[in-house]
C-alpha cells in the first residue's frame, strides 16, 4: 500500500510526477519492445488511430512491468503517486483506480459490509453501488431523498441514520453520495456529525464524492468543502468527472483516522480490476496531482467571480432558477459552484426542448431531465460557451402564468425489497408485457441515465410507481435504461 513507507527510496519531491517521468523516461530511453502491447509503441498502431492520437500517446500506452509498477502492490513509482495524492489530499493513503469511481465504489464496499450484513445507502446513489450490493451479498437499506425535486438541499440528517441504525442492528457501513449529480452536497457540518454517530455505532462512513474532487480547492466558504477533511472511513473521487485527468481515471482516499484498512480494500480491488489497466489514465491521475500542487491549486479559486456572475446573471432572467440552496452565488456551502442544474420550470420550455436549443449553437450540456439542465463547468471553460448558455436561457419562451415548481420527470419511487440483490441477480428471468410487470419482482434495473439512479432494482417489486415513473421520464425524452427502453416488456425474475 502506499501508505507504507516506501523501502529504500527518501519520499520523491512532490513537483514531480513519478509515474509520468517513469513512461516518459521508458519511451526516451529507444528501448526495443518485443512485449505488449500489441501496437509496439505505435510501429503496428491501426494507422487512423495513430493519426487522430498522435505518435506519442502509443509511446506512452504501456503496460504493467517493471519500469511502471503494477495497480495489484504498488512499490515503485505508482506507490509514489499515490504517496504524494495523499498528501495533497491530506489523508493517511491514497490508490489510484483505472476504473472509474464504480471501482472504488465496488472495492470499498466489498470491503466494509460481510455478506448478508445491512448497507445503508441514498437511494439517490450511483448504479455501481447496486452492483456493488449484487457483488458483496450486502442487503440494502434505503435512506430516501427529502425531496422529490432531485436538485433540492441534500438535507443529511444524523436523527435519520440513527433511525435506521437502531431499526437494523446489523448496518455495518453508510454509503453517501456527496454531491449529488446536481452538484447539492450535504453540508460539512452535517456530515461531520453523521460521521460522529457512525464511530459511536461501529458503522463504517463511505462517501461517493464522484463529482467533488475539486471541493478540496475552493477557498473556505466558497464550496461545501470536502468528505476528506471528516473523520469518515473512504472517499471516492473522480478526477476524470471534474479535475482533468483521462476518463475514468479515479482515486480512493483514507482520510486520517479511517477505520477501514487500506489492505483489507486492496484485497477485494485486486479481485476486480484487470492485470492491465491503462497506464495513460493512471498517468493522468499523477500529473493532476502534480498540477494541483502547483499552478492549478488556485485555478478554481480565479475562476469564482466569473462563475458567480454568470449565476448571477441566469439567476436574473425571467423563469430561470438556479437549482439547490446555492441560489445566492455567495453561499456554496451546500452547492457546488461549479455545477449548474438550471431550473427551466417556470419557462415555456422543458429540459429537452433546452437540449436542443443548446445543440443549435453547438453547446453540449451534462444531462438534463424535465425540468432541470446541468452543466460542468470548469475554470478554462470556453467564455463563449458561457455566453451562449445566456443567450439560449434568455430566449426561452415564457412560461404560462401557474407554472413553474419542479418534477425531474422520474420522481424517485420507494424501493420494496422483496430479495436482496445478490438473491436476486442468479435467479432466471423473464420479459413480461408491461401490463403484466406491475406486483412482480423487478430482474433488471431500470434507471434514467444520466444520472443513472435506479427506479427499480433486482430483487424490488415493480410497483405501478416504478412505472408511472419511467413512463414520464421516456414521456419527456429522457433516457430509460432497461433491456427494452420502449419499456413494452420488463424483466422480472420467474416466479
Ligand atoms: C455519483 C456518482 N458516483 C459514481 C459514479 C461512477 O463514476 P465513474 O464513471 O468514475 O465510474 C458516477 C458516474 O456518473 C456518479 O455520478
Amino acid at each position: 500500500m502506499s501508505a507504507e513507507p516506501l523501502t529504500g527510496r527518501g519520499a520523491p519531491p512532490a513537483d514531480r510526477a513519478p509515474l509520468l517521468d517513469a513512461l516518459l523516461a521508458y519511451a526516451d530511453r529507444g528501448v526495443r519492445g518485443l512485449h505488449t502491447p500489441g501496437h509496439k509503441g505505435g510501429r503496428f498502431a491501426p494507422p487512423r488511430m495513430l493519426e487522430a492520437l498522435g505518435p506519442a500517446a502509443f509511446r506512452l500506452d504501456l503496460p504493467a512491468m517493471g519500469a511502471t509498477d503494477n495497480t495489484f502492490h504498488p512499490r515503485g513509482c505508482l506507490a509514489e503517486a499515490e504517496r504524494l495524492a495523499a498528501d495533497l489530499y491530506g489523508v493517511s493513503a491514497t490508490r489510484f483506480l483505472a476504473g472509474g469511481a464504480t471501482q472504488g465504489l465496488l472495492a470499498g464496499v466489498l470491503a466494509a459490509v460481510p455478506e448478508g450484513e445491512s448497507l445503508l445507502l441514498s437511494r439517490i446513489a450511483h448504479r455501481s453501488a447496486f452492483s456493488a450490493l449484487a457483488l458483496s451479498g450486502a442487503v440494502p437499506r434505503y435512506l430516501m431523498p427529502p425531496s422529490a425535486d432531485p436538485a433540492a438541499a441534500a438535507d443529511l440528517t444524523a436523527a435519520d441514520v440513527a433511525r435506521h441504525l437502531d431499526a437494523d442492528p446489523r448496518i455495518r457501513a453508510l454509503l453517501l453520495t456527496r454531491p449529488s449529480y446536481y452538484g447539492v452536497a450535504a453540508e460539512l457540518d452535517a456530515l461531520r456529525e453523521v460521521a460522529a454517530l457512525c464511530r459511536r455505532r461501529s458503522v463504517l462512513t463511505i462517501v461517493d464524492e464522484a463529482h467533488g474532487g475539486h471541493f478540496k480547492f475552493l477557498p473556505a466558504g466558497r464550496g461545501p468543502g470536502s468528505a476528506v477533511d471528516v473523520p469518515v472511513d473512504l472517499v471516492i473521487q473522480s478526477p476524470h468527472k471534474t479535475l482533468g485527468a483521462l476518463v475514468g481515471g479515479a482515486w480512493a482516499h483514507f482520510p486520517r483516522g479511517s477505520r477501514l484498512d487500506p489492505a483489507r480494500f486492496a484485497a477485494r480491488l485486486n479481485l476486480l480490476q484487470t492485470t492491465s489497466p491503462s497506464n495513460l489514465v493512471l498517468a493522468s491521475l499523477d500529473a493532476v496531482r502534480q498540477w494541483l500542487h502547483g499552478a492549478g491549486r488556485d485555478r478554481f479559486a480565479a475562476a469564482l467571480p466569473e462563475v458567480s456572475a454568470l449565476r448571477a446573471t441566469l439567476a436574473a432572467l425571467p423563469g430561470v432558477r438556479l437549482s439547490g440552496p446555492g441560489c445566492d452565488p455567495a453561499d456554496f456551502a451546500a452547492t457546488d459552484p461549479f455545477r449548474l442544474a438550471v431550473d427551466v420550470s417556470g419557462t415555456g420550455a422543458d429540459g429537452p426542448a433546452v437540449e436542443r436549443a443548446l445543440r443549435e449553437r453547438a453547446i453540449e450540456h451534462e444531462f438534463c431531465d424535465r425540468t432541470h439542465v446541468v452543466f460542468v463547468l470548469g475554470p478554462d471553460d470556453d467564455r463563449s460557451a458561457w455566453a451562449g448558455l445566456v443567450d439560449t436561457f434568455a430566449a426561452l419562451p415564457p412560461g404560462r402564468p401557474g407554472t413553474g415548481g419542479h418534477g425531474s420527470g422520474a420522481e424517485l419511487p420507494e424501493p420494496r425489497v422483496r430479495l436482496s440483490p445478490r438473491q436476486a441477480v442468479p435467479r432466471p428471468t423473464e420479459a413480461v408485457r408491461r401490463a403484466d410487470a406491475a406486483g412482480r419482482t423487478a430482474g433488471e434495473v431500470i434507471a434514467v441515465y444520466p444520472p443513472g439512479i435506479p427506479l427499480a432494482c433486482p430483487g424490488e417489486e415493480v410497483t405501478a410507481a416504478v412505472l408511472r415513473a419511467a413512463d414520464a421520464a421516456a414521456a419527456a425524452g429522457l433516457s430509460v435504461h432497461a433491456a427494452d427502453p420502449t419499456l413494452e416488456r420488463i424483466v422480472v425474475l420467474t416466479d
